[in-house]
C-alpha cells in the first residue's frame, strides 16, 4: 500500500461517540453477505469472523445483511435471519464476542423485495413482494404489496430493531440501497404506485422509509443511534439516480432525518466521485451538508479497483489512502466504511496503524469462499 507513516493517519484513528454508539476510530466494516448461515442461523464460525475484526482495531462493524420477518425477505436459505429464537441465540453470540474484543456492532436488517430467483434453486415460502410487482425497469416479478402487507413489513422492521437493541447491539442500520426493497419504494422504475406509497416525486416515493424509521425509532427509543444505507445505484442499473440535484437530495433525505435518523451511509462503488457538478463532494459529503446528520463513506477504500468488477473475477491490488484521509481531516463525512480489504484480511485496521502497510493484500474473489 502507500508510504503513510503512521502519525498521518490521525484522522482516521479519532474516536466517534453518536447517542449509543461508541468508537474508538472511525473505521467501519462495511456489510458483506456471506451465506454462512444455514437455515438463518450465524453460528460460532460466524461470531469468530466478526469477533476478529472487533480484536483487530475496526471501530464499528455492520454485520451482513440479515432479514427481516417476512415470509420473502430472503432468496438464499444461508443468509441469517434477523427473528427466531434460534437466529437471535446466534446473534447473541456474535454481539457478545464483538464487546468481549472491545467492538461496536450493529446488525444490517434487510428485506431484498422482488429479487431473480437465487443461484441455488432455493426460493422463500411466498412470492417475493414490492411495490409494484417489478423486479427490474419494465420487468414483471413479484407481487404488489397490499395495504396489509406494508404495515407488517414496516412492523418487522421495528420488531428486528427491537431485538437488535434487546440483544445489546450498539446501533442498528436498515438495508435501503442497492435496489432491494426500500429503494424498490425509492426508484419511480419499480414504484408505479399511485397512492400513498407512490407518486411522481422522490419525497412521496420516500415515505414508505420513513414510515419504517418512525418505527424503528419508535421500538429502539431515543437514544439508539439509527443508520440508514442508501445508495444512488441499483443493482438492476449502476447508472440509475435518485437525486440529480442537491435540491432533490433533500427532498430524499430531509424527511428521513426528520424521521429519526441518525447517520446516513452512503454506498458508493468509488467514494472519490463526485455526486454532482461543480463541486467534489462526494454522496456522503453532500448528505452530511444538507442533513447536518453524521455520514459514512464507502468504496474502493485501499483497493484499486470496484466491488462488482471484483465479483467479475478482477483482482483489486492494495492501493493508497491519502485521498481518503484528506476528506476525513476536512469533516467532509464522518466515518468510513471498508468492505473487501476487511473481507480479506481482519488486521486490515492495525497494520495500517502501527505501520505495517506493506503486509496488506489485495482483494480476489476467491476470498469469498471462506470466513477468515
Ligand atoms: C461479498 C460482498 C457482499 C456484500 N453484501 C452487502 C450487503 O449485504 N449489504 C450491503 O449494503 N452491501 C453489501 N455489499 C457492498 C459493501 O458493503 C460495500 O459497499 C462494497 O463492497 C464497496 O466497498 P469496498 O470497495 O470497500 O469493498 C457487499 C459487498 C461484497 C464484496
Amino acid at each position: 500500500m502507500s508510504e503513510t507513516k503512521p502519525a498521518d493517519l490521525a484522522p482516521l484513528f479519532r474516536p466517534f461517540a453518536l447517542k449509543s454508539l461508541r468508537m474508538k476510530n472511525r473505521i467501519v466494516m462495511a456489510p458483506m453477505t456471506r451465506s454462512f448461515s444455514p437455515g438463518g442461523v450465524p453460528g460460532p464460525d460466524v461470531a469468530a469472523y466478526y469477533r476478529r475484526r472487533a480484536e483487530n482495531e475496526v471501530g464499528l462493524i455492520l454485520s451482513e445483511g440479515t432479514v427481516i420477518d417476512r415470509p420473502a425477505s430472503s432468496n438464499d436459505a444461508n443468509i441469517p435471519h434477523f427473528y427466531g429464537e434460534k437466529a437471535l441465540a446466534g446473534w447473541k453470540g456474535v454481539i457478545d464476542g464483538v464487546h468481549a474484543a472491545g467492538g461496536a456492532m450493529g446488525p444490517q436488517i434487510w428485506h431484498m423485495g422482488i429479487m431473480k430467483p437465487h443461484q441455488s434453486g432455493w426460493m422463500p415460502p411466498a412470492p417475493f413482494e414490492g411495490p409494484s410487482g417489478r423486479v427490474a425497469p419494465g420487468e414483471a416479478g413479484g407481487t404488489t404489496m397490499s395495504e396489509k402487507d406494508i404495515a407488517d413489513t414496516i412492523a418487522a422492521y421495528a420488531k428486528a430493531a427491537k431485538a437488535a437493541k434487546d440483544l445489546g447491539f450498539d446501533t442498528v442500520e436498515l438495508h435501503g440501497a442497492h435496489g432491494y426493497l426500500i429503494d424498490q419504494f425509492f426508484w419511480a422504475a419499480t414504484n408505479r404506485r399511485e397512492d400513498q406509497w407512490g407518486g411522481p416525486t422522490i419525497a412521496e416515493r420516500s415515505r414508505f422509509a420513513v414510515e419504517a424509521i418512525k418505527a424503528v425509532r419508535k421500538a429502539v427509543g431515543e437514544e439508539m443511534a439509527i443508520i440508514i444505507r442508501l445508495s444512488q445505484w441499483k443493482q438492476q442499473d449502476y447508472a440509475a439516480r435518485l437525486a440529480e440535484t442537491p435540491a432533490e437530495m433533500e427532498a430524499w433525505l430531509g424527511p428521513m432525518a426528520d424521521a429519526g435518523v441518525d447517520i446516513f451511509h452512503c454506498s458508493q462503488r468509488r467514494f472519490w466521485e463526485p455526486e454532482f457538478a461543480d463541486s467534489d463532494l462526494n454522496f456522503a459529503g453532500w448528505a452530511k451538508k444538507i442533513t447536518g446528520k453524521a455520514t459514512i463513506s464507502v468504496g474502493s477504500v485501499g483497493l484499486s479497483g470496484e466491488f462488482i468488477g471484483s465479483f467479475r473475477g478482477e483482482k483489486s491490488e492494495p492501493a493508497p489512502i491519502d485521498a481518503l484521509l484528506h476528506r476525513l481531516e476536512r469533516d467532509e463525512f464522518d466515518l468510513v466504511a471498508v468492505g473487501r480489504a476487511l473481507l480479506a484480511d481482519p488486521e486490515w485496521a492495525v497494520k495500517l496503524r502501527e505501520g505495517r502497510a506493506g503486509e496488506i493484500g489485495g482483494f480476489s474473489r476467491e476470498a469469498l469462499g471462506t470466513l477468515v
